[in-house]
This record gives C-alpha cells, sequence and structure tokens, in this order.
C-alpha cells in the first residue's frame, strides 16, 4: 500500500484519551473507574433542547446555509448583546463543536511554518490543528506558583517575525485560570504593537468563581479587527454531543476565509441546530445554576486535594480543571499502575497526564489534570482513591 501522510501518521494522540485502553482494561477487570479525565459535565442538558428538536417536522432534512440557520444566528446574536458584546449574526459561523470553529481559524489564517504563542499548559487539541496546518506552537510556559497568570516580558520574549498570532484559552483549560482584565490588556496590546490575530477561546465563558466578573477580550473593541472568538454550547449548556460551535470575528477577510471553508464541507446538522435555538432560548438560568454547582464541585476538589501530602495545586478561578503536580517522578506512569495494579475496595480513578498539555519537552512530567466533573460525593471519593493511591505507589517505588 502506498504511503500514508508522514506529519498525520506522526501526529501525537490526545493525551486526555491516551490511558482510555487501560480504563477499558480496569473495568472489564471488574472495578469501577471516577473518570477525572474529560471535560464532559454530567448536569442534565435542559429541556428545551429536546423541545426545540421534536418541534422540527420538516418532510425532509436538507441542507442548512453553511454559515448556520438564520434562527440560530439570531439566538447566539441575543447572547452576545446580551452579555454586552457587539457582534452581530454577521460576524458568527456557527461550527460542529468549537473544535470545528478553532480548526476552520488556524487553517484560515496559516502558512507552514507560522508561529502561534500558546500560554503552557495549554488545550492539547490545538495541537491537531497545527498539525493539520502546518502552524507551529511557541509555548511561553506559566506555573502553578503565581495560578498560571501570564506575564508581558514572557510573552514578548517568544515574539518573532513568523509570529502570526496568540491563542488564548479564557478561563483556562487545563489550568481554570481566568485572565484578569489587566492581562487581557496587556495581551490585546502586545498584539497590536506586533500585528498579530488573537485567537480566543472561551468556550467556559460564564464558568467563573468568587464573584468574578467575565472578562473577554470581546469588550475590548480596539482589537476587534484581529479577534476571532472560539465559541461553543458544549459546556455552557452540557451539550457536548450537540457538537454546536461557532467561529466569530469582525474582520471581513478573514471570515470570509472561514465562511469558504464553511461552504466546503456544506452544513453543520440540521437538528442540533434547532436543539442549539433551545439551548440559547434559556438565557442565563442554566448558565447560572451551572456555574454555581461547579463552584460547589471546585470547593470540595480542592479541600480534598490540599490534604495529600506532597501535591501541590493552585485554586481554580473558573472552568472544570485543575493541574496538580504530584510526588512522583512519572504521573503517567503513576496513572497506569493506578488502573491496572492498584484499587480500592474495587474503585480507581484516571485523570489525564500533564504531560501532554505542555509543547516544552520534559514539563508536566509530574503533573496530572483533574476535571471536577463529577458530583461533589463522588469526588471526594475519587480524590480519597487519589491519595491512598500516591500513598501506596511511593510505597511499592521505594
Ligand atoms: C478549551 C477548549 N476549547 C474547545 C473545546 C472543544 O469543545 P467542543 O468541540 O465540544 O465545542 C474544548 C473541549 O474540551 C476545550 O476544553
Amino acid at each position: 500500500m502506498k504511503k500514508l501522510s508522514t506529519t498525520l501518521v506522526n501526529m501525537e494522540v490526545s493525551s486526555i484519551r491516551k490511558l482510555t485502553q487501560y480504563a477499558e482494561a480496569a473495568k472489564a477487570a471488574g472495578k469501577k473507574v471516577y473518570h477525572l479525565n474529560i471535560g464532559q459535565p454530567d448536569l442534565p442538558v435542559p429541556r428545551e433542547y429536546y423541545e426545540h428538536i421534536r418541534a422540527f417536522d420538516e418532510p425532509t432534512v436538507e441542507y442548512m446555509p453553511s454559515q448556520g440557520i438564520p434562527e440560530l444566528l439570531t439566538a447566539m446574536e441575543k447572547y452576545y448583546q446580551d452579555h454586552g458584546f457587539s457582534f452581530k449574526s454577521n460576524h458568527i459561523a456557527v461550527t460542529t463543536g468549537g473544535s470545528e470553529a478553532i480548526l476552520l481559524t488556524i487553517l484560515a489564517m496559516t502558512d507552514p511554518g507560522d508561529e502561534y504563542i500558546v500560554f503552557e499548559p495549554y488545550y492539547s487539541n490545538y495541537n491537531t490543528c497545527f498539525t493539520m496546518s502546518g502552524g507551529i506552537p511557541v509555548p511561553v510556559t506559566t506555573n502553578v506558583k503565581n495560578g498560571f497568570h501570564v506575564e508581558r516580558k514572557a510573552l514578548e520574549a517568544k515574539i518573532t517575525a513568523r509570529t502570526k498570532g496568540i491563542i488564548v484559552t479564557n478561563p483556562g483549560n487545563p489550568t481554570g485560570t481566568v485572565l484578569t482584565p489587566e492581562e487581557l490588556r496587556m495581551i490585546a496590546d502586545v498584539a497590536k504593537e506586533n500585528d498579530l490575530y488573537i485567537i480566543s477561546d472561551e468556550v467556559y465563558r460564564e464558568i467563573v468563581f468568587d464573584g468574578r466578573e467575565i472578562t473577554s477580550f470581546g469588550y475590548l473593541e480596539d482589537i476587534h479587527d484581529r479577534l476571532v472568538i472560539i465559541d461553543s454550547v458544549s459546556k455552557r449548556f452540557s451539550a457536548c454531543g450537540a457538537r454546536i460551535g461557532a467561529a466569530i470575528t469582525k474582520n471581513e477577510e478573514l471570515f470570509s476565509i472561514i465562511f469558504k471553508c464553511c461552504q466546503g464541507r456544506l452544513a453543520v446538522s440540521t437538528l442540533e441546530q434547532h436543539g442549539a435555538v433551545g439551548l440559547y432560548s434559556t438565557g442565563f438560568r442554566v448558565i447560572n445554576e451551572e456555574r454555581a454547582e461547579f463552584e460547589k464541585r471546585r470547593d470540595t476538589a480542592y479541600e480534598a486535594l490540599l490534604k495529600i501530602p506532597g501535591l501541590a495545586c493552585s485554586k481554580p478561578e473558573g472552568a472544570f480543571y485543575m493541574m496538580c503536580k504530584l510526588p512522583v517522578e512519572d504521573a503517567t506512569d503513576f496513572l497506569i499502575w493506578m488502573l491496572e495494579e492498584f484499587d480500592d475496595e474495587g474503585e480507581t480513578i484516571m485523570a489525564a497526564p500533564g504531560e501532554g498539555f505542555y509543547a516544552t519537552d520534559g514539563l508536566g512530567k509530574d503533573e496530572i489534570r483533574i476535571a471536577f466533573i463529577i458530583k461533589c460525593e463522588l469526588l471526594k471519593r475519587a480524590i480519597e482513591i487519589l491519595g491512598k493511591g500516591l500513598a501506596e505507589y511511593n510505597k511499592a517505588k521505594r
């Protein structure tokens, strides 16, 4: 057989799913596995989602317009206006999840060799888009000691003539960091001074804790010509499987290229777009309930983690993740050991290895990402198991 794409053959698998085979084997062996590895909320999807899908009663499920159905574009425009943004429906391209919005945006901007600043640890699925487009991630390392916040000097030090843009995930996955208005202003100024695009992934926009205000590049009108916002219903409405997202930009040239790509893939699912109209019809009701629930889970997880000797983590300010430094040399080895060799009364846990969230070799080896997406009682138990596992692993390795 002819050789397949060298680039894609060599592409790394998502670190989030890397341990799945071990988890499957553990389950087949009768263990209960607490999943702290995947960012999929367990909250019920709002009933309006199904109501809108059920109300669809057309004789044919036709292709819809490539930009998205008008009802959804109007619903999204209302949502942004209610948040105080000035985006209109002609700035929005509906996509198959935020994932497709990221991919089309990076494809639309990139010539092979173009560099993108990322703040590591960062959402590792961006790497798929870099590989597909020929873009190169250039990491600015942030760390647990200052809550993974960003400094101007470190950012400026990584900018070269090849830098095309800065990718910001706010609130952060895997860090749970919410950037301050000052940090956003600083990044915006650096982008303006160096003529860079900003891709702002805001799929966790409203999940901010401790009474924080939502922060967004969307409020900085002076950079709207260089800004693309990535959005999604996945986390906001507990609807990961709906696969509805959006790329939003006022840059007309960039929008037209993203739109060309949208035309090339014809359209997004007709029924799911109707379901998404239902999701947005809930206004801030579901969003507010969700934020309160995740704050409780954040508190439960953080308190329990602090009790584990040798573990370091910073208190997440938003989203539903945290990076934890473990008292082990190789966190991936530890996680595999947890699935293969350890159980506490027939139960164990799975988390995401930290290494995959870094572009710099060697970083994150002793870290894991925990997603606090299960109920408080289950979280408490899962973290108890993590603590017991760490103690036993370190005894066994000594
Ligand atoms: C930061 C970030 N962006 C984008 C996505 C993709 O979301 P979706 O494709 O489900 O909209 C995720 C999913 O976990 C994410 O964490």
